[in-house]
């Protein structure tokens, strides 16, 4: 079976088929990007292993580059060194930061840089990434003294930051972000005093687990681990790190094995840190059959084999406001399990798909719509009827690599061949999708 690219960025894809193997995922994006930052302004040489080779991360990598960090060559299957700087040794870039498609890139290289006194930056990215908000981040780090200036009342990029010293502060963010939460915690490490990052809902916590293991005075208090406090002084120290499976591209095959008569995959090394797993939850709702297999700890992040199977009829799920956080990148491939379950599900308080690399509800039920699905979207959610078939047609990912792979999925369980435009997407997080696919499909 082949899922034939049709030119640099249109893929046919095959209806029906089952899917079945061992596959393993590569490594954890959030992680990624953070071993990388964190590495770089240590003392000393962090090693990682696992460390996810996909675009995303290229683009943290190559701005760190370009302010004096050392890093190697990023590349499948080899372990990356950083040779860190120390706390106060990056360098005033001589070029624009581009962070292509990568948020991620964006929102924590602001905390990295604004308290870099003297110092001037310039950030920007592709036309997906000037679009999405950046005052989330700016707001709180001006409230510690930090001087950020973009378009849109320094809301988009490309964005200008003059470095400043900071200053400690209590801020309390209006949303669940741990783009935010972790832009807070980098400038809070050179700010003179503490700071104290309260959440209105715990977000994935991997930003505090490695600043603690790489020596910062860091604190989680507060109910459910809300409160996140910094003590500046620390030296961070370089570490070894590796890199877990990341369960947001485990969730393409989760679905996959679930909904795809006759699959059975086996989806190895993958993180479940217990602010990632909501996928899992919502596969429980579902009554999907799966088991967790050899649970492990590996350097301070919670991993194991996931093996689903499909096993006929899955139950709708209700996901809310609550539960968001915890699968925020999974929204797009759940809706595409929606349209399998047997019954209505409803998705809420989501309105943050609305602002990822695309507005994920609108182009989620636009192109599912078009496959015959049936999908009412509200400001903050979507209501899906299950019904239990879809159709294989034109499908574009509007440059998206959730979208591309949720829909990939959707196509596999279509009626009739679909053709998919900008599947390439899906390098940003999984250059290897495509590759996996067909070696999992019979
Ligand atoms: C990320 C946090 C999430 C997530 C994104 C990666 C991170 O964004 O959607 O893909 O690495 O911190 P928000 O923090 O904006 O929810």
């Amino acid at each position: 079976m082949s899922f034939n690219s049709i030119n640099s960025s249109a893929r046919e894809l095959l209806a029906g088929g089952r899917l079945s193997g061992k596959v393993r995922v590569p490594g954890d994006k959030s992680i990624s990007h953070r071993a990388l930052l964190f590495g770089s302004i240590a003392e000393g040489v962090t090693t990682i292993q696992g460390l996810l080779p996909a675009e995303d991360p290229l683009s943290t990598a190559a701005c760190l580059r370009s302010m004096g960090v050392s890093i190697s060559p990023i590349k499948k299957g080899h372990s990356v060194e950083v040779n860190g700087v120390g706390l106060d040794g990056l360098q005033e870039p001589a070029e624009i930061l581009d962070c292509g498609n990568s948020g991620t890139t964006m929102r924590l290289l602001l905390g990295l840089i604004v308290g870099r006194k003297g110092h001037h930056f310039v950030l920007s990215g592709d036309d997906s990434l000037r679009r999405r908000p950046m005052k989330r981040v700016g707001n709180p780090l001006k409230l510690m003294g930090a001087k950020v200036h973009g378009r849109s009342n320094g809301n988009l990029a490309p964005l200008s930051v003059l470095g400043q010293k900071l200053h400690g502060a209590v801020i309390g963010t209006p949303i669940a972000s741990a783009q935010v939460k972790s832009a807070i915690l980098l400038a809070a490490l050179t700010a003179e005093g503490p700071t104290t990052v309260i959440e209105p809902a715990h977000s994935r916590d991997h930003s505090e687990r490695m600043l603690k293991a790489f020596g910062a005075n860091l604190q989680v208090g507060g109910e459910m681990g809300r409160h996140i406090s910094i003590t500046p002084g620390a030296i961070l120290k370089g570490q070894p790190v590796v890199v877990p499976g990341d369960i947001s591209s485990a969730a393409f095959w989760l679905v996959a094995g679930a909904c795809v008569p006759g699959s059975e995959i086996t989806i190895e090394n993958v993180g479940l840190n217990p602010t990632r797993t909501g996928i899992i939850e919502i596969m429980q709702q579902m009554e999907a059959s799966f088991e967790i297999l050899n649970q492990r700890e590996v350097a301070g992040e919670p991993v194991g084999d996931i093996r689903v199977i499909h096993k006929g009829q899955l139950k709708p799920f209700q996901l809310n406001e609550e539960i968001i956080p915890r699968l925020v990148d999974e929204v797009p491939i759940l809706s595409v399990a929606a349209c399998f379950c047997e019954g209505i599900s409803k998705i809420k308080g989501a309105s943050e798909l609305r602002v990822k690399e695309t507005d994920r509800l609108a182009v989620m039920a636009r192109q599912l719509t078009s496959m015959g699905a049936k999908i009412e979207e509200h400001s903050d959610g979507l209501t899906i009827h299950g019904v239990g078939k879809l159709r294989g047609t034109e499908l574009d990912s509007e440059t998206d690599h959730r979208v591309a792979m949720s829909l990939a999925i959707a196509a596999l369980l279509a009626e009739g061949d679909s053709k998919l435009a900008n599947s390439d997407a899906a390098s940003v997080s999984y250059p290897d999708f495509w590759k996996d696919l067909e070696r999992l499909h019979d």
